[in-house]
């Protein structure tokens, strides 16, 4: 069994996109620049949002972090938006997710200029990175490509079965791996907990791509022996004992399924690192070639 270290690709792809910056300024162009709206104070956003900012920092990128209170309006936030959309100094931003109950959290996305809109979450970019167009991929699904690129994972002709259904990571991650590209040609089944005779599903998979959000659900009798395991899940759920201390849990039962693996990611350390490199060069992308998404 391999397993996929996602921490050192990442700290390599962030030193690659370094150099890039370098490049670039070296030329007299100003570094590319992310703004983060985060609305309250929620600590799991807290958190992100300062990892999102140390690898800007880290690249060489200017980064922003726009704050609102919890009680902000949504007119206020969709006059943020309107601000960060024509700002020219800024080539891309996000709207740090999950936004409080009030707030009408699609209505914000599709208020976002799509060529500004990194995260891949607008419809213009979901429904590009549907046809194959250039666009940006959402952070997760393009950083589980770039893993099986860079650990040379082959799935030209393989069957990847998609755990989880969501917008976020398991319906783009089926769309990339569809593509007739590489990462790609996979015959891809998308299913969910729901699904009926699941482990039949999952136990066809040579790529099973775990993006369900239940901690440890993926169990060693659901998978092939010599199966790729990707594990996109990202449970935080508190240490007992440990008051204010957090841990995140994939969900795949790491423990019970990896020995039967040719190689699987942990967690933490494998997709998530993953997420704000893809972050990173989708806003490398908007600064370098807007016009490619005009
Ligand atoms: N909240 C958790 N993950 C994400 C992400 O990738 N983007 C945004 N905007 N919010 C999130």
């Amino acid at each position: 069994m391999k397993l996929i270290d996602g921490k050192k690709i990442a700290a390599d792809l962030l030193g690659e996109i370094a150099r890039e910056v370098n490049l670039l300024t070296a030329q007299g162009k100003r570094p590319p620049h992310l703004a983060t709206v985060l609305v309250g104070h929620d600590e799991a956003s807290e958190t992100y949002v300062a990892n999102k900012v140390r690898a800007c920092h880290n690249c060489g990128f200017d980064a922003t972090v726009v704050r609102h209170d919890v009680d902000v309006t949504q007119d206020e936030l969709l006059a943020t938006i309107d601000r960060l959309n024509r700002d020219e100094s800024i080539d891309g931003f996000i709207v740090q997710l999950p936004l409080p109950d009030h707030i009408d959290e699609q209505r914000i996305i599709e208020a976002i200029d799509y060529r500004k809109d990194v995260d891949g979450f607008h419809p213009i970019n979901v429904g590009r990175l549907a046809l194959g167009l250039p666009c940006f991929p959402t952070a997760t699904p393009q950083g589980i490509a770039t893993l099986l690129d860079r650990c040379h994972i082959s799935t030209e002709g393989k069957h990847c079965v998609v755990l989880g259904n969501d917008h976020i990571v398991g319906r783009p991650t089926a769309e990339l791996l569809m593509r007739k590209a590489f990462p790609g040609n996979c015959a891809v089944t998308v299913c969910n907990g729901d699904t009926p005779h699941l482990e039949d599903l999952t136990r066809r998979a040579d790529i099973l791509i775990a993006a369900i959000g239940i901690p440890h659900f993926v169990k060693a009798h659901m998978v092939k022996d010599g199966a790729v395991v990707i594990d996109a899940g990202t449970t935080r759920l508190p240490v007992p004992g440990e008051p204010g201390h957090y841990r995140l849990h994939g969900d795949v039962d790491f423990d019970a399924v990896a020995p039967k693996c040719a190689c699987i990611t942990p967690v933490p350390g494998g997709v998530g690192p993953m997420t704000v490199v893809s972050l990173l060069k989708n806003t490398l992308l908007a600064a370098t070639r807007p016009a490619l998404l005009s």
